[in-house]
């Protein structure tokens, strides 16, 4: 028969030509089109670089005007979606809805579920970039029974998440500067991050000639595993779990036996075996944010770097090139802004949006696009005759 590459978990197989993102991961490299991740985290903004990441260069300043102007005007849901919102349970996880709604949108977008209308693409990556804040504060809101807040598109795009995320209507609430732009470099440092899981999953099902909101769909439903974006609910719980300094080494314990499933959230990755580039620049804005905030005495905190300096001085971490990667960081963040933890897979999947649009549009205009189908090694019975129920 076939005989087939055997390559489990993919860690050798390219599975698509790419032009938009690069990784190299024993220099611990991220390039966006080129642009190295940390010069785009401190001179460009998110829409920026959702712009280099669709379309491959910088933005003049007039397309980026025109740029900024049509995704602020998707940003509202269509009013119908609100029962969608309403009919899930309060208590369900915001990534539930999520998957449920951006799916849903292919009911309610149909012009732009025609992916052999050039123009309709386009459509389709102005609505999923615009409406992601929108649908991931409405869960939010949903969570907390309070009413949804539209958006308001004379702010910027952070801003206005923020905004929908915090705002009440009995107050006046206006957005922290300081923690606008925090979250905007949150959604810079996770827009794109070439093939995991989550984006081959869109590739995959994009593959098939699924519509955009259906693929991007199935990219979060991946997402929300805890070795993919979970990562940062589940490091920030472990955080909250060890609780206090002193409890710190029975975690390294749990963490290095191999006995016990427990792993450290926040640590390790598959391509970085250096350092996670992304990590350096969060952590700078952590410092800078909770510094800001004056609330670098939180005992969080305090357990995260602990955490950081034994655990990066252990040598099972050293051996396994184990380092705490971007999720570690983003939770601090997040938590300081007042995120509950349920929150933060939903801002990673809102900021990957951009991403998963620039490589499903790369995609499906690639000539050599062919339906995804992986083979197997078949490890199961040989050929055999049905054997009647009673001489079984
Ligand atoms: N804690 C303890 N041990 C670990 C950890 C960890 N967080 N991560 C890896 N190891 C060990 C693992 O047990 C294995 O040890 P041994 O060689 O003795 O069997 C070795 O390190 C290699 O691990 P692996 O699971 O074979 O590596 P991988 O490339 O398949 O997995 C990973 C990468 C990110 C899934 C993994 O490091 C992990 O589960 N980390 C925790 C979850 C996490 O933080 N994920 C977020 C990744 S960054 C953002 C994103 O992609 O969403």
């Amino acid at each position: 028969g076939d005989v087939f590459t055997y390559d489990p978990g993919f860690t050798s197989t390219a599975a698509c030509e790419s032009a938009i993102t690069f990784i190299d991961g024993d220099k611990g490299e991220l390039l966006h089109r080129g642009y190295p991740i940390d010069q785009l985290a401190g001179k460009s903004h998110y829409l920026e670089v959702c712009y280099l990441l669709l379309y491959g260069e910088l933005p003049t300043a007039d397309q980026l005007e025109e740029f900024e102007t049509t995704v602020t005007r998707h940003t509202m849901l269509h009013e119908q979606m609100q029962y969608f919102f309403r009919g899930f349970r309060r208590d369900a996880h915001p990534m539930a809805v999520m998957v449920g709604v951006v799916g849903a949108m292919a009911a309610f977008y149909h012009d732009s579920t025609d992916i052999t209308d050039p123009w309709q693409r386009e459509v389709a990556s102005f609505r999923l970039i615009a409406k992601m804040p929108t649908i991931a504060a409405w869960a939010y809101k949903y969570s907390i029974g309070q009413p949804f807040v539209y958006p308001r598109n004379d702010l910027d795009y952070a801003s206005n998440f923020l905004h929908m995320c915090f705002a009440v209507p009995a107050e006046e609430y206006k957005v922290d500067p300081i923690l606008a732009r925090a979250m905007d470099r949150i959604f810079t440092l996770h827009a794109d991050h070439e093939q995991n899981a989550s984006t081959s999953t869109v590739r995959l099902a994009s593959s098939s000639g699924a519509n955009p909101f259906a693929c991007i769909a199935a990219g979060i439903a991946c997402l929300w595993g805890p070795a993919h974006g979970g990562a940062n609910q589940a490091a920030l719980e472990t955080l909250k779990e060890i609780g206090s300094v002193d409890r710190i080494p029975e975690y390294i314990e749990r963490a290095k036996d191999k006995n016990d499933p427990f792993r450290l959230m926040g640590f390790g990755h598959r391509v970085y075996k250096n350092f996670d580039p992304r990590a350096t620049v969060m952590k700078q804005s952590a410092d800078e944010v909770l510094d800001l905030l004056g609330i670098e005495d939180n005992p969080i905190l305090q357990v995260a770097k602990e955490l950081e300096k034994q655990a990066t001085a252990d040598q099972y971490f050293i051996d396994r090139k184990l380092f705490p990667n971007v999720d570690f960081y983003s939770g601090i963040i997040l938590e300081a802004m007042g995120f509950p933890t349920s929150m933060f897979t939903p801002i990673f999947a809102l900021a990957r949006t951009v991403g998963w649009i620039s490589q499903w549009k790369e995609q499906i205009s690639d000539p050599a696009l062919k339906i995804g189908r992986p083979r197997q090694l078949y490890t199961g019975a040989a050929k055999r005759d049905y054997v009647d129920i009673e001489n079984r």
